[in-house]
């Protein structure tokens, strides 16, 4: 699937309806999520035929895009049942399979298929103290059992630098729509 074609599939998922700021529920829009997974397939090989988990997936924007771009498998973990809901409908709507799990990604206890490769655009720790970094250790965890297996080298780089829009979401948004500086990361345990 071309980028062009897979911004534009995303840009047709609905996001929360009522997001909650305590959970820091900002979705990532259609040009960073379709840059971030694809950039994930085609260049590092990490989403196609892999088994992938998005943390935090909300709507289910970055788990369906790696749906789309044929992962073999897609797991979307979120303590929030609205965003699942939403999550499912957006899947539905667009002829993928993802499997979604209600679980706080603090308590989780993986029991399923080895996971390959986790996407995520995690909480930003702005409203929980060191939450974005609880997000990284699960994930870095989850994978190590074939991180041990394949990669003998740890690797943590900025991919590139894109501009986050945030558009005014929660009552103490002053402005209309705020461009975050942000960094896509890879983190290779
Ligand atoms: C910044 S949003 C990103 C949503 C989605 N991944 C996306 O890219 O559009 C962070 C997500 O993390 C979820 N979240 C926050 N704290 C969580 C926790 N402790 N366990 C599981 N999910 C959590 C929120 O409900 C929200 O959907």
């Amino acid at each position: 699937m071309k980028l062009k074609q897979l911004e534009s599939l995303l840009g047709n998922l609905d996001q929360f309806t009522e997001p909650k700021i305590d959970l820091e529920q900002y979705p990532t829009r259609p040009h960073i999520a379709s840059r971030m997974i694809y950039t994930a397939a085609n260049t590092f090989g990490d989403i196609t035929s892999k088994v992938v988990a998005d943390f935090g997936c909300g709507c289910g924007t970055l788990g369906i895009a790696s749906a789309l771009l044929d992962a073999e498998n897609v797991i979307g973990i979120d303590v929030d049942s609205l965003s699942l809901e939403t999550a499912l409908s957006n899947a539905e709507d667009l002829e993928v399979n993802i499997d979604l799990v209600q679980c706080d990604i603090h308590h989780l206890e993986w029991r399923g298929p080895v996971v390959n490769t986790v996407v995520m655009n995690p909480p930003f720790g702005t409203r929980k103290k060191g939450s974005d970094l609880d997000f990284l250790l699960k994930a870095l965890k989850h994978i190590k059992r074939v991180a041990l297996r394949d990669f003998n080298a740890t690797s943590a780089e900025v991919l590139c630098e894109l501009r986050f829009d945030v558009p005014q979401m929660y009552k103490f948004h002053k402005k209309k729509e705020v461009d975050i500086a942000v960094d896509l990361w890879r983190f290779t345990p």
